[in-house]
């Protein structure tokens, strides 16, 4: 399509195209220009909270095509009006925003439906059709439900509310992707049954996120980190997710599955994918897919001795829900031995890493917030300095506040000539002051609608993600291993630091954070 060369503002579809091409290059022709998006799960939680909202800021931006319509289905009896009043207070809605708000609401409608009832689907076609252009339309349904009615919501979409014409149908899927290696090939065969790989979107939202998108560009865009990203030069990869809150409220659901299932094996491992892969032939999807499931085969299942397990207690000085354990919740198990923290010790058995460890670590109820990805390299041989220098580190830090910073040795300013720490620091809020980054499910909502599945787990990722934690957690569940307490609000019990230095992480707890450091500095002299 020829974009408009006149002052006359763009429509919603011709920005949608525009973008469309410009991140992915192409233009798919001959597909339906109406669009249908299916909320099935519309009265939850991760509808309410992040969803409605995503939709709403993708449609607020002018981010999807004209003619696109939201359908909320679920079994409460709700109207649009409800749906509105709970998502609210997550849209971030701004003072002038209220039309287009209003506007956003006349394109949702709601259904009452059960899941697992043919007839409920008969009737949600009939109402999709009925909407303008819906019988042509796209239709993308997403799954914001429990994994036990997967099955039948899926066999269902395929009966009865497939797009009749000549509409395309894609379906996302949230985690968790069953319980373990076996539950989890026995979902993939069922969806494979019923819709084609490229029709489904397996959300790991740790792939929306910038700094996870931004690793690629990071080491394939620039000849700096190339020749250094290996085991000749890194000496250990550390990816760590840590939440200052527990699981209170909600320690039932998160009982059943614990900190390994929750994180690790999606969201940290899709990181070390990332890190750890060769570089694709380029960036089309499953260019990148391959690369990432290569790299997941030469990892071996983690070993029990790889591996600290924790458990948080409450802090009898703390305030509010701090001051309670994971037992004291009382929808867990008193004699629970869910892990609520995590470390553990994954090799990538190849030429790039033989040896290198990469150390996965996340855990809830621990001392800050924080996601990040740190690369350690190795000491410089044959140092000539009176100091030791300290080994440089490269931290992504993927929340909060967006930063790359390199640690590294320079010389002490001033009349000295002797090493100091500091560091090469692109913090995002500096250095990109008026850019709004895009929530990660905003972004992945956009690839969706443009078909674009790079950021997506493929099955065969999923089924080397779980043989690598299978058999581990086989274990801890038939042995009952009881995980380590530690205190709320501390950084985990302190065997999973003995661990890391075990394997060769070296922390020296003398770096001072980015402040102009220790130096005396001479008057006139900086
Ligand atoms: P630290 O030096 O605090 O920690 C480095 C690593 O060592 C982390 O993985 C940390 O784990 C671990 N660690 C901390 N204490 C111990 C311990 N007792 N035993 C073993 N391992 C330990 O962080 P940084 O090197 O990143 O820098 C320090 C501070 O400077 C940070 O707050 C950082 O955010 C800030 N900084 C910020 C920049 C920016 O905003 N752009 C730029 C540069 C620095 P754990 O996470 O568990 O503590
Ligand atoms: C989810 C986990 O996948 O990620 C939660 O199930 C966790 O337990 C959440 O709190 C963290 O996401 P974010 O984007 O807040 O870091």
């Amino acid at each position: 399509m020829d974009m408009k060369r006149t002052t006359e503002p763009l429509t919603r579809s011709e920005v949608f195209n525009q973008l469309k091409r410009e991140l992915y290059g192409e233009h798919h022709s001959g597909h339906s220009e109406n669009n249908l998006f299916i909320i099935l799960g519309a009265s939850g939680n991760l509808a309410k909270k992040k969803i409605y909202s995503a939709l709403w800021w993708l449609f607020r931006d002018g981010l999807l095509p004209d003619n696109t319509y939201f359908v909320g289905f679920a079994r409460s009896n709700l109207t649009v009006e409800d749906i509105k009043k709970t998502c609210l207070p997550y849209m971030k809605v701004a003072d002038e925003e209220g039309d287009c708000l209003s506007s956003f609401f006349s394109k949702n409608s709601y259904l009452r439906g059960s899941y697992d009832d043919g007839s409920s689907y008969d009737k949600l076609d009939t109402h999709l059709s009925s909407l303008p252009g819906g019988v042509d339309a796209n239709r993308i349904f997403y799954l914001a439900l429990p994994p036990t009615v997967y099955h039948h919501v899926c066999a269902n979409i395929r009966k009865h509310c497939m797009s009749p014409t000549r509409g395309w149908n894609r379906l996302i899927m949230e985690k968790p992707f069953g319980r373990d290696l076996q539950s989890s090939q026995e979902l993939s065969a069922h969806l494979a049954c019923l819709f084609k790989e490229d029709q489904i979107y397996r959300i790991d939202h740790y792939l929306g996120k910038e700094m996870v998108q931004n690793l690629m560009v990071l080491r394939f865009g620039n000849r700096l980190f190339g020749p250094t990203w290996n085991r000749n030069s890194v000496s250990c990869v550390v990816l760590t997710f840590k939440e200052p809150f527990g699981t209170y409220g909600r320690g039932a659901n998160f009982d059943d599955f614990g900190i390994i299932r929750d994180v690790m094996q999606n969201h940290l491992l899709q990181m070390l994918c990332l890190a750890a892969m060769e570089k694709p032939a380029s960036t089309w999807p499953d260019d990148v897919r391959n690369e990432k499931v290569k790299v997941l085969k030469c990892i071996a299942p983690v070993d029990a001795s790889d591996v600290v397990l924790g458990q948080y207690m409450g802090d009898p000085d703390g305030e509010g829900q701090s001051k309670l354990g994971y037992l004291d919740d009382p929808t867990v198990p008193k004699d629970s031995c869910t892990p609520t923290f995590a470390t553990a010790v994954l090799y990538v058995r190849n030429e790039r890493w033989d040896g290198v460890p990469f150390i996965l670590r996340c855990g809830k109820a621990l001392n800050e917030r924080k996601a990040e990805l740190r690369l350690q390299f190795t000491d410089v041989p044959g140092n000539i300095f009176a100091t030791h220098c300290q080994r440089n580190e490269l931290v992504v830090r993927v929340q909060p506040n967006e930063a790359i910073y390199l640690k590294m040795m320079t010389k002490r300013p001033g009349v000295y000539f002797s090493p100091e720490e500091t560091e090469l620091d692109l913090t995002y809020r500096s250095r990109y002051k008026n850019v709004k980054l895009p929530d990660a499910y905003e972004r992945l909502i956009l690839d969706v609608f443009c078909g674009n599945q790079m950021h997506f787990v493929r099955s065969d990722e999923l089924r080397e993600a779980w043989r690598i934690f299978t058999p581990l957690l086989h274990q801890m569940e038939k042995k009952k291993t009881r995980p380590i307490p530690y205190k709320y609000g501390s950084r985990g019990p302190s065997e999973a630091d003995d661990l890391v230095r075990k394997v060769g992480f070296c922390y020296e707890g003398k770096y001072n954070g980015g402040s102009v450091g220790n130096t005396k500095v001479f008057p006139g002299q900086l």
